[in-house]
C-alpha cells in the first residue's frame, strides 16, 4: 500500500477507528502525529469493543509497529493507564510494535486544571473541550515553555523545568494546593521509567521504514473543522487536523505521501459549542434514541444534523483528498427521506464553502436538497451493487458535491460491515 493520510472531514467522530483499522491491513506501520487523549477511536473486534485514545488503533493488529509522533501531546500517565489496559486484555504492546517520540510534548496536571478553568473561566469563550490539558500544552509548546518526553527520560532536567512551569502558575492554581512539584515529578518519572522501552527517535526510524520500502498509514485525529487554522476557530482542537498535519507531526516530507483519504459520516455530529449549520434537533433526538452518538472519551451526547457538503468541500480542498470512506450510513436506514447541505445562506448570499469569521458561520442556515430515503436495512450489505437504489444515489451525491470519489461505504460497526468500492 502506498503511504496514506487518514483523516476526518467533519468534526471528529466520523468513525475513523474502523476505517483506520481496515486500512491497517495493508500497512506495515501506523502513525498519529497529532492530538492527544482528547481523541477516542473505537475498533470492535469480534464481540470484544476497544477504545484507543492515544495508541494508534494498528495496535491490534499482530506483526504492525505503531509510532506516537512528535506532534501529539501525551499524557504519560493516560498512556500506561492505556497500555496496561491493552495488556490486561491480552493485546501485545512492546517496545517493538509501539514507538513514542522523544520531542512529543507532555500534558501536565497543570494543564488539565487550566484547561478546565478556562472553560468556567469568566469573561472567556467556552469551547466545551474534552479537558484533558490539550490547548494548554500546544499552548506552552508554541510558546516554548513546554516540557517533553526526552525532558522526561532525564530527571534532573525534567525536575528543574517542573519548578519553573510551577513557579510560573497563577496564584489561583497554586492556591489549589495541587501542584506540588516533588509530588508531580515522582509520578511523572515514574511513568517516564516504565516508557524508557518506548522512546525514539521516531523521525528516524519512520525514515527507515520508508527506505525499507514499507507503508505508512498516518491517522488523524479529530475532524478538519476542528483543525487549529482551518477549523471553526475558537471551537477548535489546538492541532492541525488536516493533512499537513500529518507531515510536520511525524516529521516526514509532503512528497513522500501518496494519497488522502478522508473519513465523512452519512450525516453530520460535533460535541462541543460553536456553530452548527446544518444542525437538526429531531435527528439529534432519533439518534440518541437508538443509543448511537455518544462520544467515545467523554460519554457527552454528539449534537447532530444532515450531510454538509459546504464542509466536506472545503475538507477535500485543504486536505487534498483524493478518495472518501463514507461511513454510518445505517443510521440512515429507516428514513423517508434525507437531506444534504448543499450551500448555506448568509443573509441572502448563496456560500459554496464556508466563511471564515465564527460570527459569520452562526449566521448561516442550510440550503437543503431533499433524496428519497431506502427505508431497508443495509446493515448485512457487503457489496456496492447489493445497496439499495436510493442508498447508492444518496453516497454518489454526497460525494459528487464533496468533490471527491468514495471508495468506501460503512454500514455497522463490525470489522467486516465494510462496503468496498
Ligand atoms: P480539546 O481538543 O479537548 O481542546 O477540545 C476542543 C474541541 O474539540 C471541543 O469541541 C471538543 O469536543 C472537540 N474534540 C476534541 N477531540 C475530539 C474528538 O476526538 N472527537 C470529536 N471532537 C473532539
Amino acid at each position: 500500500m502506498a503511504n496514506t493520510i487518514l483523516i476526518g472531514a467533519q468534526w471528529g467522530d466520523e468513525g475513523k477507528g474502523k476505517v483506520i483499522d481496515f486500512l491497517t491491513e495493508e500497512a506495515d506501520v501506523v502513525v498519529r502525529g497529532q492530538g492527544g487523549n482528547n481523541a477516542g477511536h473505537t475498533v470492535i473486534v469480534g464481540t470484544e469493543k476497544f477504545t484507543l485514545h492515544l495508541i494508534p488503533s494498528g495496535i491490534m493488529h499482530p506483526g504492525k509497529r505503531c509510532v506516537i509522533g512528535n506532534g501529539v501531546v501525551l499524557d504519560p500517565v493516560a498512556l500506561l493507564k492505556e497500555i496496561d489496559g491493552l495488556l490486561a486484555r491480552g493485546v501485545a504492546v512492546t517496545g517493538e510494535n509501539l514507538q513514542v517520540s522523544e520531542t512529543a510534548h507532555l500534558v501536565m496536571p497543570y494543564h488539565r486544571w487550566l484547561d478546565a478553568r478556562r472553560e468556567t473561566g469568566e469573561g472567556g469563550v467556552k469551547i466545551g473541550t474534552t479537558k484533558r490539558g490539550i490547548g494548554p500544552t500546544y499552548g506552552d509548546k508554541i510558546a516554548r515553555v513546554g516540557l517533553r518526553v526526552c525532558d522526561l527520560m532525564r530527571p534532573e532536567i525534567f525536575q528543574k523545568k517542573l519548578a519553573a512551569r510551577i513557579a510560573d502558575l497563577p496564584e489561583e492554581a497554586l492556591a489549589t494546593g495541587e501542584f506540588d512539584a516533588a509530588t508531580i515529578a515522582a509520578e511523572y518519572l515514574a511513568a517516564g521509567e516504565r516508557l524508557k522501552p518506548f522512546v525514539a527517535n521516531t523521525v528516524l526510524s519512520l525514515d527507515a521504514v520508508r527506505k525499507a520500502g514499507s507503508s505508512m498509514l498516518f491517522e488523524g485525529a479529530q475532524g478538519t473543522f476542528l483543525d487549529i487554522d482551518h477549523g471553526t476557530y475558537p471551537y477548535v482542537t489546538s492541532s492541525n487536523t488536516t493533512a499537513g498535519g500529518a507531515t510536520t507531526g511525524c516529521g516526514i516530507g509532503p512528497q513522500r505521501m501518496d494519497r488522502v483519504v478522508a473519513v465523512a459520516k452519512a450525516y453530520t455530529t460535533r460535541v462541543g459549542e460553536g456553530p452548527f449549520p446544518a444542525e437538526d434537533q429531531a435527528l439529534s433526538d432519533r439518534f440518541h434514541g437508538m443509543g448511537r452518538e455518544f462520544g467515545s472519551t467523554t460519554g457527552r451526547a454528539r449534537r447532530c444534523g444532515w450531510f454538509d457538503t459546504v464542509m466536506t468541500r472545503f475538507a477535500v480542498v485543504v486536505s487534498g483528498v483524493d478518495t472518501l470512506a463514507v461511513t454510518n450510513l445505517d443510521g440512515l436506514d429507516d428514513l423517508a427521506e434525507v437531506k444534504i447541505c448543499v450551500a448555506y445562506d448568509l443573509h441572502g448570499t448563496r456560500l459554496e464553502m464556508p466563511p471564515a469569521c465564527i460570527e459569520d458561520w452562526a449566521d448561516c442556515t442550510p440550503v437543503f436538497e431533499t433524496l428519497p430515503g431506502w427505508q431497508t436495512s443495509t446493515e448485512a450489505v457487503r457489496h456496492y451493487d447489493a445497496l439499495p437504489e436510493n442508498a447508492r444515489r444518496y453516497v454518489e451525491r454526497i460525494c459528487e458535491l464533496s468533490g471527491a470519489p468514495p471508495f468506501l461505504v460503512s454500514v455497522g460497526p463490525a470489522r467486516d460491515a465494510t462496503i468496498r468500492l
